[in-house]
């Protein structure tokens, strides 16, 4: 079953009103000041960003702190404990992703750093396809090799095609590479990632699944989807330690240079008589992972993954499903409020949702959303620069960094508001975002606001508006 059929599966599950209670996160008490008075929980809604860490996340490092040792080097009790840790985490990862016989888990920073790892060991004369859509940690690592990108598709069987299209033109001897998201960090939408990773296979091609959206929300099996390599970040799965993952094929990453040239890389270096040195690289995951490994972060996502499984990721999705459907029918009430959709409306869909409000620019909006209301949500190009131009139907060239405003309160947006939430979210937290979209648009916004660095903020000169 593809990604996109599994969401369609569970959200159909959804029916049933029975699903998991929301999981216990950090910060899920902690209350921050409205601009107009008072006090409010801070209803995090920017999972896509970072999510918090899952209270079980961090009772286990917690647990595991004060055994802290280093890893792969040390001949103490608590190294030797670290190191197993460390191991053990690799191998829950793997079971995690449903890892084959002879696939590697090599543990990264994060997944730009994942994706940036897997660029480096392309082999020679590697062609990558990439669509435009792609969030630039999947866009923009392969520049050093023959990319293609490919447009915006409208449906996922135009992606389909549109793959197809591109491999069939390919030089069909050479090695080649398709990069894709699992969702969207703009849309939430699911990718047809199963028929992509066969329309790869069948031209001859790889594919590496950036699931640093999909894997919080969505069960991803490596053997099912039969993707060659999965990469995701650890603070987007409840695990804000530090660390990501590159899952998948050991060929091309055992036969391309270390990532990192150091210790922990190199199984041997010696001396040569001309005064040079030989080094014998390391063919397993350590290969990539030269220095000290982030034993924490490794250990948190492994925390994080038991966690997932054990609260029943089924469930968790199918609350999920619930927790989409009250925000886009509540949004749907709200004629000034536009959804960013590439798909369409009965696209399968995780808890991210873009989208702008006529009349209001996007910035200004999430402030108001943050100082009146105590939500957190994130405003901009969301790092996916092409794909929020095509859906805004922006000129390329205007401007419009990540996350900056390019408009004053009150002037046409060119960037979105996106709204995320995943297992830890309560539904009061998505019922006040939608119920201060209402008032928003309704009645406007209480305060007076400027921007600053960049930034929207009250203003706290000129106060509330006589509104
Ligand atoms: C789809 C997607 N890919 C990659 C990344 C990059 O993740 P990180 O910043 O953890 O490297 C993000 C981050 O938002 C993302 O949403």
């Amino acid at each position: 079953m593809s990604a996109s059929t599994a969401a369609t599966a569970t959200a159909a599950d959804s029916a049933d009103p029975c699903c998991a209670e929301p999981l216990p996160v950090l910060g899920r008490d902690v209350t921050v000041p409205l601009v107009t008075g008072g006090e409010v929980t801070y209803a995090a809604l920017d999972y896509a960003a970072s999510a918090p860490a899952l209270q079980r996340v961090w009772d286990d490092v917690a647990a595991y702190a004060p055994y802290y040792g280093s890893v792969h080097r040390g001949a103490g009790y608590l190294s030797q404990l670290s190191t197993d840790l460390f191991e053990n985490s690799r191998r829950t990862v793997a079971e995690f992703l449903g890892c084959r016989e002879g696939d590697q888990v090599v543990f990264t920073r994060s997944t730009t750093d994942s994706l940036n790892l897997l660029a480096a060991a392309l082999p020679a004369d590697c062609q990558v396809f990439v669509f435009e859509t792609e969030h630039h940690a999947s866009l923009l690592p392969w520049r050093d090799a023959r990319v293609t990108y490919l447009n915006a598709p409208r449906t996922p069987g135009d992606a389909v095609r549109n793959l197809e299209r591109a491999l069939a033109d390919r030089d069909p001897y050479g090695p080649a590479l398709v990069c894709v998201t699992g969702a969207s960090n703009v849309t939430g939408e699911l990718w047809p990632v199963r028929e992509l990773a066969a329309a790869a296979h069948a031209h001859g091609a790889r594919i590496v699944l950036d699931a640093a959206q999909l894997a919080p929300h969505h069960p991803v099996d490596i053997a099912e989807l039969d993707v060659d390599w999965v990469a995701f970040s650890g603070h987007k799965l409840y695990a804000p330690f530090g660390s990501g993952v590159l899952a998948g094929r050991a060929d091309w990453l055992r036969a391309a240079e270390p990532y990192l040239a150091g210790g922990g890389a190199s199984r041997t270096v010696t001396r040569r008589t001309d005064g040079g040195v030989d080094v014998e690289w390391h063919d397993t995951a350590a290969r990539h992972e030269a220095g000290s490994p982030n034993v924490i972060g490794a250990y948190s996502i492994a925390a994080a993954c038991k966690a997932l499984n054990e609260a029943g990721f089924e469930a968790l999705v199918a609350r999920e499903q619930q927790l989409i459907q009250k925000v886009r029918e509540g949004l749907a009430e709200v004629p000034e409020v536009r959804v960013l959709s590439l798909f369409g409306d009965d696209a399968p869909r995780v808890g991210v949702i873009s989208f702008v409000v006529d009349g209001w620019n996007s910035s200004h909006f999430a402030a108001a959303l943050s100082a009146e209301y105590g939500i957190g949500v994130r405003d901009g190009l969301f790092c996916a620069h092409p794909l929020v131009r095509t859906l805004l139907g922006s000129a390329p060239d205007e401007p419009g960094e990540c996350g900056a405003p390019e408009a004053a309160p009150g002037e046409r947006s060119l960037n979105a508001i996106r709204v995320s939430f995943g297992a830890g979210t309560p539904d009061e937290h998505v019922e006040r975002f939608v119920r201060a979209v209402k008032e928003l648009v309704s009645d406007g916004a209480r305060w007076s606001y400027r921007t600053e660095d960049g930034r929207c903020v009250p203003d706290t000169d000129s106060g509330a508006t006589a509104a």
